[in-house]
C-alpha cells in the first residue's frame, strides 16, 4: 500500500500540479479558455484534492496504529478506500474537460459550464477510463504481491486469484467502454489515428501497430486466467511484462487523445496554433500579425520581410513545427520536394494555404498574402542557415507596439486611441 498509495499519490500531485507549469507555456490561451468555462469544476476538484491529500494522511499517520486491533485495521482500511473514491471523483471531474477538448458539444451555440460539462464524449470516456484504471490497479496490485510476499506464503496465492478475478471481472467493462467511447468519437478525429498512434513515418504500421496493443492487452486477461488456474506460480517476471505495456498504453491513449482532437485545442472552437476559429475572417483580410499581442513586426516591408515571416512561423506553425529540432519545418517541406534542392517558392505558398485539406491534423493557415510570402521566406532561409530559435527565456518577448495603447496613437493618432479607448 505504500507504493499503491503513497507514492502513486505522491507522483500524481507533482505531475499534476507540474503540467500547470507545463501548459501555461504551451498553450496559455487555451488553458486561460478552459479556467474560464471550468471555474467551478476546478473549483470543486480543488475540494476534492484538497480531500484526498487529507485522506492519504490520515492513512499515512494512522498505519502503525492501525495494526493494534482488528477494529483500527478495519477502520484504515476504511480510510483508503475513501481515498480511491475520492481519486475516482477526480477523474470525474477532469475528464469532462479533457472529453470538453475533443467535442464541446453544443457549447459552441450555448456558452455555459453545464453545456461544457455535458459534452457528447465525457461519458464515453468515464466509461472507458474507470474500468481501465481498476485493470491497471489489478495488474500493478499483482506484481506488488509479487515483490512484497514470500514465494510459498498462503496469502500471497490467495491475493494473486483475488488479483486474477479482478482483472477478469472488469474486463468486459473495458472492452464496453471501449466500443462506446470508439462509437462516440467523430470521424475526422478516426482520421488522424495513424498518424497519432506513430507519425506519419510509421503511420504504413498502422494495422500492426493496432493488432500489437490489442494482443498485449490480451496479455493481461491471459495472466488473470494462469492468476485463477495456477496462482503459486504467478511470479515478478510474468507480471512485470503485462504491467508494463499496460502503463504503457496509457501513456499511448494519452498521446492519442491528445492527437487526434487536431487541428483543435479546443474543437470547433480554438486551434492548435490557440487562434480562435471564429477569429479567422478577420485574421485572413487584415493579417494575423496586425492583432498579435507578441510580434516585433506590424507591417511588412521589404526591409523585414524575414523578421515578419518568423513571427508568422511563431504565430502559426511553431505550436507543433520547430525551426530545426523535432518535426522541424524545413525537413517536413524537404521530405516532400527533396533535400538536394531549394524549397521553392512557389509550390510552398501554393502549399501552405491547401495543407489543412491533406493533412487535417494541421489548423488552416490564417494569414494573408504577404504575411504568406514572409514566412516563406523565412523557411527558405532557415533551410540555408539553419537558425535556431530562442525561447523567451533567453530573447524576451516584444509586445507588439499596435498592443500598447501610447505607441498605437503615436502612430495612428489619437482618433484611433480615443475609439479604441
Ligand atoms: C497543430 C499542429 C500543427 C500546426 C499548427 C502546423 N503543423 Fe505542420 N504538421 C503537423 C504534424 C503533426 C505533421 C506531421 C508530422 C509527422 O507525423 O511526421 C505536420 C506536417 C507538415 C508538413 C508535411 C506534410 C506532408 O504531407 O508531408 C508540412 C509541409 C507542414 N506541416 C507545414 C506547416 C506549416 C507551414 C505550418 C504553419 C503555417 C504548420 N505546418 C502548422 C502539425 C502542425
Amino acid at each position: 500500500m505504500k507504493v499503491g498509495f503513497i507514492i502513486t499519490t505522491t507522483i500524481g500531485a507533482m505531475t499534476g500540479v507540474g503540467i500547470w507549469f507545463t501548459v501555461a507555456l504551451v498553450s496559455p490561451s487555451s488553458i486561460g479558455s478552459l479556467i474560464r468555462v471550468f471555474y467551478w469544476a476546478w473549483f470543486t476538484e480543488w475540494l476534492v484534492f484538497v480531500t484526498e491529500v487529507v485522506l492519504i494522511s490520515i492513512y499515512y499517520l494512522t498505519w502503525e496504529n492501525a495494526n493494534k486491533s482488528l477494529r483500527s485495521k478495519l477502520k484504515h482500511i476504511r480510510f483508503g478506500a475513501f481515498l480511491s473514491v475520492a481519486s475516482w471523483i477526480t477523474m470525474v471531474v477532469i475528464v469532462s474537460i479533457l472529453s470538453f477538448m475533443m467535442d464541446p458539444g453544443n457549447w459552441n451555440t450555448h456558452k455555459s459550464l453545464f453545456n461544457g460539462f455535458t459534452n457528447p464524449i465525457y461519458l464515453p470516456q468515464l466509461f472507458f477510463r474507470t474500468p481501465v484504471a481498476m485493470l491497471m490497479g489489478g495488474v500493478f496490485g499483482m506484481m506488488l504481491t509479487t515483490i512484497f510476499t514470500k514465494k510459498d506464503a498462503a496469502i500471497r496465492a490467495q491475493v494473486v486469484r483475488l488479483g486474477g478475478k479482478w482483472i477478469l471481472g472488469w474486463t468486459p467493462f473495458a472492452l464496453a467502454g471501449a466500443v462506446y467511447y470508439w462509437n462516440a468519437m467523430p470521424e475526422a478525429m478516426k482520421a488522424n489515428m495513424s498518424t497519432a498512434i506513430g507519425t506519419m513515418d510509421f503511420a504504413a504500421y498502422y494495422d500492426l501497430l493496432k493488432y500489437f496493443i490489442i494482443g498485449a492487452t490480451a496479455l493481461s486477461v491471459v495472466l488473470a486466467i494462469w492468476a485463477l488456474w495456477k496462482p503459486q506460480r504467478v511470479n515478478f517476471a510474468l507480471v512485470v511484462i503485462p504491467c508494463i505495456l499496460i502503463f504503457g498504453f496509457l501513456g499511448i491513449f494519452e498521446r492519442v487523445r491528445e492527437f487526434v482532437r487536431k487541428p483543435y485545442v479546443i474543437g470547433g472552437y480554438m486551434y492548435s496554433n490557440l487562434l480562435r476559429e471564429e477569429d479567422y475572417p478577420l485574421y485572413k483580410k487584415d493579417g494575423i500579425l496586425k492583432y498579435a499581442t507578441y510580434t516585433s513586426v506590424q507591417e511588412i516591408t521589404p526591409a523585414n520581410k524575414i523578421e515578419a515571416g518568423k513571427n508568422v512561423f511563431m504565430l502559426t506553425c511553431s505550436r507543433c513545427h520547430t525551426s530545426n529540432g523535432i518535426n522541424s519545418i524545413v525537413d517536413v517541406f524537404e521530405k516532400m520536394y527533396g533535400k538536394e534542392r531549394p524549397l521553392d517558392v512557389e509550390s510552398m505558398v501554393a502549399y501552405i494555404p491547401n495543407m489543412h485539406q491533406g493533412r487535417t491534423f494541421m489548423p488552416p493557415f490564417p494569414g494573408n498574402r504577404k504575411e504568406l510570402e514572409a514566412l516563406v521566406a523565412y523557411i527558405k532561409q532557415l533551410q540555408v542557415n539553419g537558425e535556431s530559435l530562442q525561447g523567451a527565456q533567453t530573447e524576451g518577448v516584444v509586445v507588439n507596439p499596435l498592443q500598447n495603447m501610447e505607441q498605437a496613437a503615436k502612430q495612428y493618432g489619437d482618433t484611433l486611441f480615443l475609439l479604441k479607448k
